[in-house]
């Protein structure tokens, strides 16, 4: 019975993630096919197993953000080439974690921490300060209960503006 129910999930999972590729192949999407990004590479920090936190984020985020972290116009921002400047702005480590795609994902803190180092390497790793420590599985559990919500944007809008003060894009 264990085993028939956990069937189901990652069937469900699968049945998502296919609907999720399905939307953006609808867009001329030509990465989809592309191998794991990170696979042959040597692991960034905070990250165990990039094949692992690849796999997580084309379940849990790409839905949104695109396999290539591009986003979609008017509802979903690129991280691409702009993830790493929150880090550079104070506020900005817990915007990434509070904000609402992050902290109310199902993955565990664990596996979240994984899939938030990958990200910010995969996506921005020329805006990663020379100082960057990893996300840690504790960090993101004490961020993740206060989830952001309205406040988001506005808050988003904020810390971009002081990146833009402070270092050019
Ligand atoms: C339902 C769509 C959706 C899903 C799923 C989603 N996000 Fe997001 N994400 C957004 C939107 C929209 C924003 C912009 C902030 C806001 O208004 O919530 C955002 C913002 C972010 C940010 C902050 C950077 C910025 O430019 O604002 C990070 C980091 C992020 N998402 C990572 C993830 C990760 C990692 C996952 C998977 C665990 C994920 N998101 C799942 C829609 C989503």
């Amino acid at each position: 019975m264990i085993t028939a129910l956990r069937l189901t999930g990652s069937a469900a999972a699968l049945l998502a993630a296919a609907c999720l590729s399905t939307l953006g192949a609808g867009s001329g999407n030509a990465d989809a096919q592309a191998p794991a990004p990170g696979a042959a590479e040597s692991s960034p920090a905070g990250v165990d197993n990039p094949q692992r936190a690849w796999q997580h984020w084309t379940l849990n985020c790409q839905g949104c953000h695109r396999p290539d972290g591009t986003g979609s116009a008017g509802t979903t921002p690129s991280l691409a080439g702009t993830v790493g400047r929150f880090l550079s702005v104070p506020g900005g480590r817990e915007y990434l974690g509070r904000v609402p795609g992050v902290a109310t994902s199902a993955l565990s803190n664990a596996d979240l921490s994984e899939v938030m180092n990958w990200m910010l390497w995969r996506f921005d790793k020329d805006h990663l300060p020379a100082n960057f420590q990893p996300f840690t599985a504790a960090e993101l559990g004490q961020l993740r209960v206060a989830p952001l919500r309205l406040e988001a944007s506005q808050m988003r809008a904020d810390l971009l503006k002081k990146a833009d003060e402070s270092a050019p894009p």
